[in-house]
């Protein structure tokens, strides 16, 4: 049984050990399988190769798009909510649909399967962002992903984006207590109406006979809301396909500032002595116009071009990503100031790997 007592450890997956997704019937990639078939079940292979660091892909497995910092929200866990870092910490012009467009068909000439067009930001903010979802399906990407918080999708946004494309969606909650919603989701609209547009989204879902996106909803895990997870688990299992666990990860390497942020779980002084990271062996990242190995957003060090200048390919495959990921395959993270100062801020010394 998973740690929690609550839903056996095969139903459980994680993309990067920082998230623990629970799924109430079958594992949620069987499941996305058995309806998108073997394109999506090779490309599952491929993911678990190289998240076992037993595969280097000629082009990323995912793109992860961070194309602006707009929110309606400004959570306190979340870089957003501090408008000071966000200045410090990105840089460049917002990806456009143009920008967008290079991204998707550079992306579709290798084939590439997954995308998220969500970062730092609320997606549904995005004017037409079932545009974009809906150009990246057309050029084949069959795992299109986001998270969104759930205020801003009202019930014509919500038919759009059923008729996307969009592979996996995820409300991020945060709370199951009305109280504790309003700390941790500042700004935000109250938790019954998120609730709402969630049960709305799935209705529309079920009289339309459509089979995706799989829904989920998502708990990034504080200290302020630490003692309601078990109860978000079991409101919400029966209800979506996936839960969510997230690990908080400072947006900042203050750690001192965050601390009052970090689950009683998480947070330890001890250095990290053993870690791998899979991220550079899976995805880009985009922040703005410019591409990353991972998605911290204090990795500027590991800048690797922008795309108003060079290729996603270039980037992938440069001296720069295979000597991140070398230092990952070692296990020699500390060679690298951010990687270590990453691994040292989220990863608790006892970090449990699912992948
Ligand atoms: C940055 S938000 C962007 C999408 C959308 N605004 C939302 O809230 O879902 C994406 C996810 O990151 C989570 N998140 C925000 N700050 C985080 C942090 N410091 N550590 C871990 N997860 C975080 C949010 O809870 C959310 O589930
Ligand atoms: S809603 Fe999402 S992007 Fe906005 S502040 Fe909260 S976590 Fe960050
Ligand atoms: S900074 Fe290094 S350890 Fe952290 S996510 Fe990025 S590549 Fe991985």
């Amino acid at each position: 049984m998973s740690k929690n007592n609550i839903i056996p450890k095969s139903k459980e997956y994680s993309t990067d050990g920082k998230v623990r997704h629970l799924s109430n019937d079958e594992d949620i990639n069987v499941k996305l399988g058995k309806i998108l078939g073997k394109k999506f079940i090779d490309y599952r292979k491929k993911w678990d190769d190289a998240n076992n660091m037993k595969l280097i892909t000629e082009f990323p497995l995912f793109l992860q798009l961070d194309m602006n910092q707009e929110c309606n929200y400004k959570c306190p866990h979340c870089i957003i909510g501090h408008k000071k870092e966000v200045d410090e910490y990105y840089e460049g012009d917002y990806l456009s649909f143009n920008d967008f467009k290079k991204i998707v068909d550079e992306g579709s000439e290798y084939g590439c399967p997954s995308l998220s067009p969500q970062g730092n930001n609320e997606p549904f903010l995005i004017k037409d962002l079932h545009k974009y979802i809906e150009y990246a399906h057309h050029k084949g990407f069959i795992d299109i992903m986001l998270n969104n918080n759930g205020s801003a999708l009202p019930i014509k946004r919500a038919q759009q984006i059923l008729d996307s494309g969009l592979t996996r969606i995820r409300f991020s909650l945060d709370a199951i207590r009305p109280e504790t919603y309003k700390k941790v989701r500042v700004g935000s609209i109250p938790l019954d109406r998120v609730i709402k547009n969630i049960e709305d989204f799935l209705n529309l879902k079920e009289k339309g006979g459509y089979k995706l996106p799989v829904v989920g909803v998502s708990f990034c895990k504080v200290k302020q809301n630490e003692d309601e997870v078990e109860e978000f688990i079991n409101f919400w299992r029966n209800k979506v396909d996936t839960v969510s666990i997230q690990k908080f990860m400072p947006p900042t390497t203050n750690k001192q500032k965050y601390k009052k942020y970090y689950a009683s779980d998480q947070y330890n002084e001890e250095p990290v002595k053993k870690f791998h990271c899979v991220q550079p062996y899976q995805r880009l990242t985009f922040r703005n116009e410019f591409m990353y190995p991972c998605c911290v957003s204090f990795n500027k060090d590991l800048k690797l071009g922008s795309i108003k200048t060079g290729t996603i390919y270039d980037a992938w495959n440069s001296k720069k990503m295979n000597e991140i990921r070398e230092i990952h395959r070692t296990g020699e993270f500390y060679k690298d100031k951010t990687c270590n100062d990453c691994v040292n801020l989220i990863y608790p010394p006892e970090q449990e790997f699912l992948n």
